[in-house]
């Protein structure tokens, strides 16, 4: 398929007319594009990469350049400040959270938030207050209104509220009216929407966060839009965020040397997003996902769509409650068609404008297969063994209070820590994330207590066959704690 000659970006030509006459500048890269005469797999991987200094254009002339291609999206998205990233969502969520508060003000987070908020937070010394979203069934679902309504009140003089929205498996709360409340307020609202970089550009597809009024907006260009990996935008509208704060947010974590290839894409893939071209490309993909559900529940499957859920209709969720996602992943990973995220409960195949319809198709053909021939083992096996259904036994575990939070996130990270055995953990600090997924929210951050109760959901969760994410020991038998801690 080529795209119409009318698409056209400043960065993508630069980048184009650097990468085909690189001339032999005396700057960095050090590859100076001649890496292939000595190695040609290195000259492969290396033949694209044209800095942003020295190869986009010179120094003055690219950050200009770039400048005006920022300037260009920003009104695109109804923003007035916008960078363009190299370091994913992560960098761009570190730099909203250097950019909202002072150190040891209070941030109001939901507890789905990525790790990388979470390490923005530590930079920035600000304390989450964290905000539980609904789950039903094993599913992760957003945050209820009242939920942040109540938490304002209860700490008014929050500086932001830090949403993720569409969550990792696609779900979305009430946004509209989280924004409302928030706002109400005088309380911004950041939106962590790296997994819906394309919403807003089909109508079918939900407004992107900025549309319905949030002050600040991430997203990954390179999940689901044509983009480099690490490329990331970060927007904002500056009425209730400082620029200049954010500017040195941003530059707090960017490279001095960022990839003109990795620019170049974010400006392409977003002019492609809201081109005639990309609204084709993004309605075909939305008859794929569709598709694809269709199938799936046609099989017996369980797929949540925007019909059963509040959802971007983009994405596709396979669960499994009787278990069999891991031998189903094997299965696709043997023919090359691996899901971005693969438990035992769950499948998460990532769908973007770009699939190829026949392999999406293939796609199916083999959950839909090997979801049966489990099926029909498990029926001939003993009760209890591969017919036990996995997510629900979790899920038939309450989900307890949060743990209390007895240090901030950052003054856990910095101290001094160790290594101890279950039983010695009761009572001491985390120094550690841990989030069981399926779904995905984490049961203690840095600075919680240790309690019975974390213990057992954790344990549950575990033996329940959840995978036991960034704990330094996912079987559970040792945790990190402060060094000292007692209760
Ligand atoms: C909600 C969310 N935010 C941020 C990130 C970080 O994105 P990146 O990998 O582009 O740094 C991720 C990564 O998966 C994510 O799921």
């Amino acid at each position: 398929m080529r795209m119409d000659p009318v698409l056209h970006s400043e960065l993508l030509d630069r980048w184009r007319a650097f990468a085909e006459q690189p001339g032999h500048p005396f700057t960095i890269p050090g590859h100076k594009h001649r890496a292939g005469e000595v190695w040609p797999e290195l000259g492969a991987v290396n033949d694209g990469d044209v800095p942003l200094f020295g190869g986009i254009g010179p120094m003055k002339q690219a950050t200009a350049v770039l400048a005006e291609a920022e300037a260009r999206t920003a009104a695109a998205w109804g923003a007035d400040w916008c960078r363009y990233g190299t370091g994913g969502s992560t960098q761009a969520n570190q730099a909203v959270a250097l950019a909202v508060g002072q150190p040891g003000d209070e941030v109001l987070v939901v507890r789905n938030a990525h790790r990388s908020l979470l390490s923005g937070l530590i930079m920035a010394g600000l304390t989450p207050i964290w905000l539980t979203p609904d789950v039903a069934d094993g599913l992760l679902l957003g945050i209820a209104p009242e939920t942040v309504r109540a938490a304002i009140e209860a700490h008014p003089r929050a500086k932001a509220l830090f949403l993720v929205e569409p969550s990792y498996v696609g779900t979305m709360s009430d946004r509209e009216a989280i924004i409302r409340i928030a706002h109400d307020a005088g309380i911004p609202v950041v939106v962590d929407q790296a997994w819906g970089a394309h919403l807003g550009f089909h109508e079918e597809l939900p407004a992107h966060a900025l549309a319905i009024g949030a002050d600040a907006l991430v997203f990954s260009a390179h999940k689901t839009l044509p983009a480099y990996s690490q490329a990331s935008i970060v927007f904002a509208r500056t009425e209730r965020l400082d620029p200049d704060r954010l500017e040195r947010g941003f530059e707090a974590g960017n490279t001095t040397s960022p990839a003109g290839s990795i620019l170049a894409s974010i400006d392409a893939a977003t002019i492609l997003l809201r081109s005639p071209e990309g609204h084709a490309l993004l309605g075909d993909l939305l008859g794929r996902a569709e598709n694809a559900r269709q199938r799936l529940r046609a099989a017996g499957l369980t797929v949540p769509g925007p019909e059963t859920h509040r959802m971007d209709p983009a994405k596709l969720v396979v669960r499994l409650p009787h278990g069999g996602g891991l031998a189903i992943e094997r299965r696709l990973l043997e023919l090359g068609l691996g899901p971005e995220q693969a438990e035992e409960s769950m499948l998460v195949p990532i769908l973007t404008m770009l699939d190829d319809p026949a392999a999406v198709e293939r796609l199916v053909d083999v959950i839909v297969e090997e979801a049966l021939r489990l099926a029909a083992l498990a029926q001939g096996a003993r009760p209890g063994s591969l017919s036990e259904p996995k997510a629900s036994r979790r899920d038939a575990v309450a989900r307890p209070p949060l743990p209390p939070a007895r240090m901030t996130p950052r003054d856990a990270f910095f101290a001094p820590h160790a290594t101890v055995a279950a039983a010695a953990a009761l009572g001491r600090i985390s120094t550690e994330i841990i989030a069981p997924y399926p779904p995905g929210i984490p049961v203690l951050v840095p600075g919680e207590e240790i309690t019975e109760a974390t213990l057992t959901e954790l344990r549950a969760a575990r033996a329940a066959g959840v995978r036991i994410a960034y704990a330094a020991d996912a079987t559970l038998e040792t945790f990190q704690v402060v060094a000292g801690s007692h209760s």
